[in-house]
């Protein structure tokens, strides 16, 4: 029988290691009825900022030849709103329930930390995603600065003893140092990555594809890009690392856990099959008997 449970550090436990990324499956209230969420191994939400956010002017989805261009701009309800109309739903849950917080200032991914915590919220913890501009800053991402991830992971490590997540940018010249600035201000574990920097041009017209010009990169193009950022992060840093980008099948998955990943994160696929990740689910098991292997430890990390 294999084992299909995973621990992060010491705090958390969780049922498989098959999470929902942010922003792509909703709050996890809006699947189709077939899909049990609770099945899962965890869920995060689409990123929550301070306040609502109408996001960037369609065009903000295109397709590309091996995944999708997205300009979302972080649209989401604000905190209010999903203190109120999503924490309740989230609170019911078996499955861990990880709330991912954006913001455009220190002070914002604070607030919208303690107006969370202030619910006393049946929440695992956060995901914090550093992916945002700073508009103190130039609107340099938090994500690119050794020391803009390694204040805010401080800042917010101190507001909460749930479990932290450190999101990172694959858009950095070395991401092992930002993964060790997330370590060092105290998150219990990083993701890698979110969306690669991207473009699409309609030929004939000139036109962007995206109202934004520029977006974010997602699904099977990405993968390697993913795969060579969490071997990086595992070796850089004693947390854990969880894998996100362009897994579509359970041989992703386990690509994923022997590059270093403890649990891994479907994002773009979704879209395609809001039922994937539970599928993945069961498919990991079947490919691990088949391998001989009974607990993901045993070949986590094991890329040669
Ligand atoms: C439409 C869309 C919206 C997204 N929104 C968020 C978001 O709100 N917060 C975040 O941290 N990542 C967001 N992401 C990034 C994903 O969570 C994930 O890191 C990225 O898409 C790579 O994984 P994938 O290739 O499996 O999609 C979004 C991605 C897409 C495609």
């Amino acid at each position: 029988m294999v084992d299909l449970t995973v621990t992060l550090g010491d705090k958390l436990v969780l049922q498989n290691p098959i999470l929902t990324a942010s922003g792509t499956f909703g709050y996890g209230d809006e699947v189709p009825e077939l899909v049990d969420v609770n099945q899962l191994g965890g869920l995060v939400t689409k990123s929550i900022t301070r306040h609502p956010r109408e996001g960037h002017p369609p065009p903000r989805i295109a397709e590309t030849s091996a995944g999708m261009l997205n300009a979302i701009g972080l649209a989401n309800i604000g905190v209010e709103r999903f203190c109120n109309e999503k924490l309740p739903y989230l609170a019911e849950l078996s499955t861990a329930a990880i709330v991912s917080i954006a913001g455009s200032s220190f002070e914002e991914y604070q607030e919208v930390m303690k107006i969370i915590e202030g619910r006393q919220p049946r929440i695992m913890g956060y995901e914090i995603n550093i992916s945002c501009p700073n508009v103190h800053d130039g609107g340099m991402e938090f994500g690119v600065s050794t020391y803009m991830t390694e204040e805010l992971t401080r800042h917010l490590r101190e507001l909460t003893a749930r479990f932290l997540i450190v999101k990172l940018s694959p858009n950095v010249t070395a991401i092992s140092d930002i993964a060790k600035a997330a370590e060092q201000g105290g998150a219990d574990a990083i993701s890698a990555i979110n969306t690669v920097v991207g473009m699409g041009v309609d030929p004939r017209t000139g036109t962007f594809q995206l109202s934004t010009g520029i977006g974010g990169l997602s699904g099977p193009a990405i993968k390697p890009i993913a795969l060579a950022a969490v071997y990086k992060v595992a070796q850089a840093v004693t947390i854990p690392v969880i894998g996100i980008g362009g897994i579509m099948t359970v041989g992703d998955v386990v690509a994923f856990v022997r590059a270093g990943a403890h649990a891994v994160q479907i994002g773009t696929a979704n879209f395609r099959d809001p039922g994937i990740g539970i599928r993945l689910i069961s498919e990991l098991g079947s490919f691990l008997e088949e391998l001989g292997v009974s607990r993901l430890s045993e070949i986590r990390g094991s890329a040669h």
